[in-house]
């Protein structure tokens, strides 16, 4: 499937120069070829193949459960649309955690699978600065940590404190210094949002974040409605579709049909 060819294809820089010109940075995770081909159609700027496929497709708790084969698997699938978005790849929980000649061969494969940059969620300057040495672009990833769920002690928003804020904004000025090219900050009260948006030369991508952020990010099943009835939703999703009714709805009424005789009709089968 070739996505969405007459779009001019949008690259690190592009993304990069957005801070504080043009409207707001529009992101969606994708971890298939047909999911990352319809959202491009629709036109995002970038494409995240989040880690939140272990929760969001996969039928896992939490991000901990998935690696880097997965992860590749999910970036060369959303690679294979061709889109104009930028395609950014999570990197998996301890992907950078075992030294920097680790990090980037594992940053490597995604970008060989498909990538064109690296997401890293936490404050690892060092780790960043290597990656971005190697030529592989790096966005960093702030506030609530999904992979550090356990010692965060459960999916809190972060910063509440001035402790806590201060840190938060040293970690952002420190991940920009390391190169990072934008940074995603989740699940932070708006204000410390806004502070962290003025302060920094590279784009803010929010999430839970509030509205002062350079852009948004959502997962798209969330703001699809593709999940079973009563999924939790955190507060910051807004729910643009009901993808999930759809499906149900469609297959009840193929089975229906089915049962009923009324599939295949003749037009749909072979004389
Ligand atoms: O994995 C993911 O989808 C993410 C976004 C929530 C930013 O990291």
């Amino acid at each position: 499937m070739q996505a969405n060819e007459a779009r001019r294809p949008i690259t690190v820089p592009m993304v990069r120069e957005r801070k504080g010109s043009g409207p707001p940075l529009v992101m969606v995770t994708a971890y298939d070829t047909p999911s990352a081909a319809l959202v491009d159609l629709a036109g995002v700027d970038v494409i995240l193949v989040g880690d939140s496929v272990a929760t969001a497709v996969l039928g896992h708790n939490d991000t901990l459960a998935i690696g880097m084969s997965e992860m590749e698997h999910h970036t060369s699938a959303v690679g294979r649309a061709r889109p104009a978005a930028l395609v950014v790849s999570d990197m998996p929980w301890l992907a950078c955690d075992l030294g920097a000649k680790a990090a980037v061969s594992n940053a490597a494969r995604l970008i060989r699978a498909g990538a064109s940059g690296v997401k890293i969620e936490g404050d690892h300057p060092e780790i960043i600065r290597r990656l971005v040495g190697a030529g592989i672009p790096v966005m960093g990833h702030l506030g609530l940590l999904p992979q550090s769920v356990h010692a965060m002690g459960g999916y809190r928003v972060q910063g509440r404190d001035e402790v806590a804020a201060a840190g938060l904004r040293a970690a952002a000025k420190r991940v920009e210094d390391a190169g990072c090219f934008a940074l995603v900050l989740e699940a932070v009260p708006s204000s410390l949002a806004a502070e962290v948006t003025a302060s920094v030369g590279i784009p803010v991508i929010g999430i839970g974040a509030g509205p002062s952020c350079d852009g948004q990010v959502l997962v798209l099943h969330d703001l699809v409605g593709f999940s079973p009835p009563g999924t939790h939703q955190a507060r910051f999703v807004r729910r643009y579709g009901e993808v999930g009714s759809v499906i149900t709805q469609a297959v009840e009424a193929f089975a229906q049909d089915v049962r009923e005789g009324r599939f295949p009709a003749p037009a749909e089968a072979y004389s």
